[in-house]
């Protein structure tokens, strides 16, 4: 009977992947989202799994940061957003994805997604874009991670109703204590009104200086307040001048830096993620066609 019973399951076609897609944000500037994104996007690759990021930030810094000369693109998250508008599937999301060194697949973007804004606020059920156009890659991924702009615009707010979790990058001070209501407000909006099962990942305490004792206090008075409301991740991440120079070469911190602090942090962070995840299986053969391409960024 068991034996019948294992012979049953082995035979099983293989299942779609159960894509989790998680945005990272926070309005405010300069925190770490587009550091993280792609550090815990290639941590995620790194450990097997298939990921896709995508720069929903008009500034590009993603796409810069993993190599690509954002400015030449041909076509963009501009166009991904514009055509799901004009439902006239002129440029789908698969027909700008990216295999990149890090082995992460690139949705990119640059100026022209500013653009996008103005368009997203005349459409009808305009926060529901993105999520329309990320439907035909779910199951083909085991996570999408989404750079948010520095925001809370109408391209934050799709990321907020696509999504299924929030990483909120911060650091640890007053000021980014203060934003976080605004956040958190905006966030439970989204799930009253569109996206009823959106939660909060965790917070990440980002470029954390611990030389004095003051610092140390700030953060893990942080720490204690968030953690009232919401997960913050255990590891955090260090100030680390490494962290500045990786971009400069297309490389995450994972090669850049590969036994650094900062390298293990994200890793740790990454394998918090994936400790819920299921049963890994084989890359569909979309992705593994895109590894093939010979247009890597
Ligand atoms: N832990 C860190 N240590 C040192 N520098 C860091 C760290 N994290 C990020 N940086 C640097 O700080 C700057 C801002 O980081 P990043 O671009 O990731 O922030 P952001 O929140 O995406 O910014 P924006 O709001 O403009 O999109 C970048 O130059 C980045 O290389
Ligand atoms: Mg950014």
């Amino acid at each position: 009977m068991a034996k019948a019973q294992r012979r049953k399951t082995a035979s099983k076609e293989p299942e779609a992947k159960r894509t989790r897609i998680f945005c990272v944000v926070n309005q405010k500037g300069g925190v770490g989202k587009t550091t993280t994104t792609f550090n815990l996007a290639a941590a995620l690759r790194e450990m097997g799994r298939d990921v896709l990021a995508i720069d929903l930030d008009p500034q590009g810094s993603l796409s810069t940061s993993m190599g690509l000369d954002a400015d030449s693109l041909q076509h963009s998250m501009f166009h991904v957003l514009t055509s799901t508008i004009r439902e006239d599937d002129a440029v789908p999301l698969r027909d700008i994805l990216l295999m990149t060194e890090s082995g992460v697949v690139l949705a990119a973007a640059n100026i022209e997604l500013a653009g996008a804004e103005l368009e997203l606020a005349r459409a009808t059920m305009g926060e529901l874009v993105l999520r329309e156009a990320l439907q035909p890659m779910s199951g083909l991924f085991d996570y999408i991670l989404i750079d948010c702009p520095p925001n809370l615009g109408l391209l934050t707010i799709n990321a907020l109703s696509a999504c299924h979790e929030v990483i909120i990058p911060l650091q640890a001070d007053y000021l980014a204590m203060k934003g976080m209501d605004l956040l958190m407000q905006t966030i439970s909006m989204i799930k009253r009104k569109v996206n009823y099962n959106l939660i909060v990942g965790g917070v990440l305490i980002t470029m954390a200086d611990l030389r004095t004792l003051h610092n140390r206090e700030v953060i893990e008075s942080t720490k204690q307040a968030l953690s009232n409301q919401v997960h913050v991740f255990e590891p955090i991440i260090h100030f680390n001048v490494r962290l500045k120079e990786a971009p400069v070469v297309g490389e995450s911190i994972l090669t850049y830096a590969k036994t650094s602090n900062v390298a293990d942090a994200y890793r740790a962070v990454a394998r918090e993620l994936i400790q819920s995840e299921g049963l890994r299986l084989a890359p569909p053969p979309e992705v593994a066609a895109l590894r093939k391409k010979d247009d890597v960024a």
